[in-house]
């Protein structure tokens, strides 16, 4: 099969065949595809979109262009399963989910990705932990999701190779927006790791990757019936990212925050309202629980009788980190020399959050990277950042700022007091955490 047969048949708006797509995706995996050819390709799918089969056969190419993991032969006593989010400000529901449902008798392989632009990134977040290795290699991933039921590691050379080419292609050939595009890499690299079943937690709002709410929705959609399409099935949930999910935004101030839940504490927050809810989801979906008042019970069991925090410290001793994080967390995890409070202009309800500007905020502070290979300071960012819908009076704090100098807090102070709307009380009405639920068959 011609690769420029390929090319010029979705140049012309004709659907491929599945063979046809595999052809090409196993050409980008083996390089014998150029990178024009594959900018070529990702421009006319940007251009012409893709079938909703056709989508469905560049997921299974994208997965099964590396090592697709299996898991028969470690005969686990429970389903795999993962959750993945599409990103955003003081979101570390991972490090906390993960766990829980191990603690559920879930396995969890999840394989998690550095932060992007604004948003943070569960791997970052993890490197807080001193010793906590995110490259093991794939016997000692496989004994911990066995043995622990749940490790949290990078992505791999060895799955789904084809989606780092076409990524960095896509990149620099503004070909990033494309839904097929967008999904086929979303989902390949989770499938690749041989699931049972999947949520996908996609973000709506101002701080979230797809730029409108509809965009998420049209996202969300295709993910359900892409994924559960390619024989994964696939639930989605909407999630608000009009405000950081967490009070607090950095790495090191996350994994304090998830050890925090971890400990069953914080359950009138967000981000537990969210967790609870991708974890329910997950539970129902894979079968560990009956519905949803069986998955609450179940959750609350690991959570009040330590076992979910048990899992997430046999998976941080397990990847190199000390055994004793979670009794000894402000031992290991340096806090920043620096910290001042950013305060409220005048009195007011805080009516609007730029959120991205935050997320942006920790990224200047050094707690994410402007460029690829930067490094990071995990000490840095924000916390007691004031939700929508709270009442602040003239002087007090909408966030404490973390910094490794006053000199590198004094830099982003006003950028990130003007991310903060203050108005009327009760003019504006901050959204639900959960925005709704979508599954294959029935949508709530
Ligand atoms: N995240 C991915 O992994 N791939 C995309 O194409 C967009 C976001």
């Amino acid at each position: 099969m011609l690769i420029q047969d390929i090319i010029r048949r979705k140049r012309d708006a004709e659907t491929l065949d599945a063979d046809a797509i595999h052809a090409f995706m196993r050409g980008v995996a083996d390089g014998s595809v150029g990178d024009a050819q594959i900018g070529a390709f990702a421009m006319a799918v940007v251009l012409n979109g893709m079938t909703r089969d056709e989508a469905i056969a560049l997921t299974e190419a994208t997965r099964d262009s590396g090592q697709v993991l299996r898991w028969h032969d470690l005969h686990l006593d429970g389903p795999v399963l993962d959750k993945h989010s599409t990103g955003g400000v003081g979101d570390l529901v991972s490090l906390v989910l993960g766990p829980w449902i191990a603690a559920c008798g879930g396995h969890v392989p999840m394989i998690s990705g550095r932060g992007l632009g604004h948003t943070g990134g569960t791997l970052d977040k993890l490197e807080a932990i001193p010793g906590y290795d995110v490259t093991p290699d794939v016997d000692l991933f496989r004994r911990l999701v066995k043995d622990v039921g749940v490790a949290i590691i990078g992505q791999t050379g060895t799955l789904a190779p084809a989606d780092k080419r076409l990524y960095g292609v896509r990149d620099v050939t503004a070909t990033v927006e494309s839904l097929p595009l967008i999904v086929a890499s979303i989902l390949g690299k989770k499938l690749a790791c041989g699931l049972d079943t999947l949520v996908m937690d996609v973000k709506v709002g101002n701080g979230s990757f797809m730029p409108t709410p509809d965009a998420s929705q049209e996202l969300a959609e295709a993910i359900v019936a892409i994924g559960s399409g390619a024989g994964t099935p696939t639930s989605v949930l909407l999630t608000d990212m009009n405000q950081p999910l967490a009070d607090c935004a950095g790495n090191a101030l996350e994994v304090h925050e998830a050890l925090r839940l971890l400990r069953g504490e914080g359950r009138d927050s967000r981000l537990y309202q969210v967790t609870h809810a991708l974890a329910t989801e997950m539970l129902v979906q894979a079968g560990l629980a009956a519905d949803a008042a069986d998955a609450a019970t179940r959750l609350e069991t690991a959570l009040a009788s330590g076992e979910a925090l048990e899992r997430f410290s046999r998976m941080v001793h397990g990847l190199g980190g000390p055994s004793d994080l979670a009794e000894r967390a402000e031992h290991y995890l340096a806090p920043a020399p620096f910290t001042t409070d950013v305060v409220a202009p005048r009195a007011g309800t805080v009516n609007a959050i730029d959120t991205r500007a935050l997320g942006l905020g920790v990224v200047e502070l050094g707690g994410g990277r402007r460029n690829a290979g930067d490094a990071i300071d995990h000490r840095v960012g924000l916390s007691r950042i004031a939700a929508l819908g709270q009442r602040v009076e003239a002087g007090q704090p909408l966030l404490r700022l973390h910094a490794a100098s006053q000199a590198d807090a004094e830099a982003v102070t006003r950028q990130l007091g003007a991310a903060f709307t203050l108005g009327e009380a009760g003019s504006v009405t901050p959204a639900a955490p959960i925005h709704a639920t979508l599954r294959q068959e029935t949508s709530s």
